[in-house]
């Protein structure tokens, strides 16, 4: 049977896990592709760390250069990670070399993805990167090729387990962010440095990939980005009472040929399929046509939910499977105008702390109303050891300029004890 030659580089919580299902799976994945998987080199950055494994004398490579020189190699699996250094190094020069690559780097590729993919295309290899984008969940795939017929409007979903797994834990078990983080990183959900979870900046990376992958255009850097670190326990409970669960979304869709393309806390209806996505979970929900509405769900991270997807990419190129990266060639790839977050409509929830006194809620609404932005509900929860209260609104369907403007000028009211909260209100 023949063979193809594989290096893997970077054997941390990814690579070590792809190495090991690699050796121990390399017949099965022969008998399904009629190629033998054959690793001739293992690389990473301390030669004396402990791994648990042992690493064949002859396989070890401290220098990836030595990898990138060797003809024999067919395909460069880079598991470093970050979004520059070497990683982008490594790809850059794989691919000049005529080595197919394999990634599960959402951010490299979020940010250089479309250079890559021209280095890609002028050397006949391929760039695959299924597991960036939520693990196991076989969403790239499937947007190149189950769903090739649609012209796809609507991409968005939850694309990071960790920060769900923290929402719906906050929800069920009622505890506090900072106890649940702690969790997350012990069961190792979360990474020892999670800011890029709990940032917005994790999903914003796999919504541009998603986008340009959807709309088939060039990677959109204009992204609006929130994250979860300001949602507490009254959020949550206040979702609650009023028939919503709280959920970090990411978002990219077409209107009237402008890219929009934003990541934020979002209230769901508690009825909705994507309110009951807890814990790891991610899913992506995907509005085409003729197909109308798919939705892929699963395990979004982990070394097993990520080898699932990195033995998909090694086989597609194992079967000669050699595509463009996105699709079609990049000559072909659109750039769309930018549309601003400022522009679309919303329904939202809003929280003011404010000093409990009179004349308050008047001039709230007073200042509401001169942007156009009616209320649909209010409750005021008062705490009257302290004199305060909070005061919850949720606005019919506003520009969400208008909804800015207003905490703007609300926010710098002397009544305002805490920054005012804005979450969006999904219906969809
Ligand atoms: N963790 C997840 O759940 C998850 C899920 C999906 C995608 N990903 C992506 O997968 C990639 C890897 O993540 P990870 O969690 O496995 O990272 P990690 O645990 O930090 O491992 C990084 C590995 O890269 C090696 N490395 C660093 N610099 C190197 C260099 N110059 N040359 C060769 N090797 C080098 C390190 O070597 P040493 O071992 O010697 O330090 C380590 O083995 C990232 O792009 C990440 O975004 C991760």
């Amino acid at each position: 049977m023949k063979k193809c030659n594989i290096a893997i580089v970077g054997l941390g919580t990814i690579g070590a896990y792809f190495y090991n299902f690699m050796n121990k799976n390399k017949f099965i994945i022969a008998k399904k592709t009629n190629v033998v998987p054959n690793i001739i080199y293992v690389c990473a950055k301390n030669k004396n760390k402990n791994r648990l494994f042992k690493i064949p004398k002859n396989k070890w490579v401290s220098n990836y250069n030595t990898i990138i020189k060797d003809k024999r190699v067919d395909i460069v699996v880079e598991l470093i990670g970050g979004s520059g250094g070497a990683a982008k190094d490594l790809i850059s020069k794989s691919l000049s070399n005529k080595k197919h690559v394999v990634t599960a780097n959402k951010a490299l590729i979020a940010k250089h993805g479309d250079k890559f993919s021209k280095i890609a295309e002028i050397n006949k290899v391929n760039l695959e990167f299924e597991a960036a984008v939520c693990g196991g969940v076989p969403v790239i795939r499937s947007i190149k090729e189950g769903l090739i017929a649609n012209k796809i409007q609507k991409i968005y979903g939850i694309l990071n387990g960790t920060s769900n797994y923290i929402l719906s834990s906050m929800d069920k078990n009622q505890l506090i962010f900072s106890e649940v983080l702690k969790k997350a990183q012990k069961l190792g959900y979360a990474e020892s440095n999670p800011v890029s979870d709990l940032n917005g900046s994790d999903v914003a990376s796999k919504v541009q990939i998603l986008a340009a992958l959807s709309f088939n255009s060039l990677i959109n850097k204009n992204i609006h980005i929130e994250g979860i670190k300001d949602i507490d326990m009254n959020d949550i409970i206040n979702a609650n009472k009023l028939g919503y669960k709280i959920k970090l979304l990411g978002f990219s869709e077409l209107i009237n040929n402008k890219i929009y393309q934003r990541v934020h806390p979002t209230l769901i209806k508690k009825s909705s399929y994507i309110a009951s996505i807890d814990g790891v979970l991610n899913a992506v929900i995907i509005n085409g046509l003729p197909v109308g509405q798919s939705v892929i769900q699963g395990e979004g991270a982990g070394p097993s939910a990520t080898t699932s997807a990195l033995v998909s990419d090694i086989s597609s190129i194992l079967r000669g499977n050699i595509k463009y990266p996105f699709a079609t060639s990049a000559k072909k790839r659109k750039r769309f105008l930018t549309g601003n977050i400022s522009s679309l409509i919303f329904s939202s929830y809003i929280r003011l702390d404010v000093t409990d006194k009179h004349g308050v809620l008047s001039d709230i609404t007073k200042i509401f109303s001169k942007f156009k932005v009616s209320i649909k509900r209010l409750i005021q929860n008062p705490y009257k050891l302290k004199n305060q209260s909070s005061i919850i609104i949720i606005t019919h369907k506003a520009k969400d300029l208008s909804l800015q403007k207003s905490l703007k000028i609300i926010s710098k009211k002397n009544y305002i004890i805490k920054k005012p909260k804005l979450i969006r209100i999904e219906n969809s």
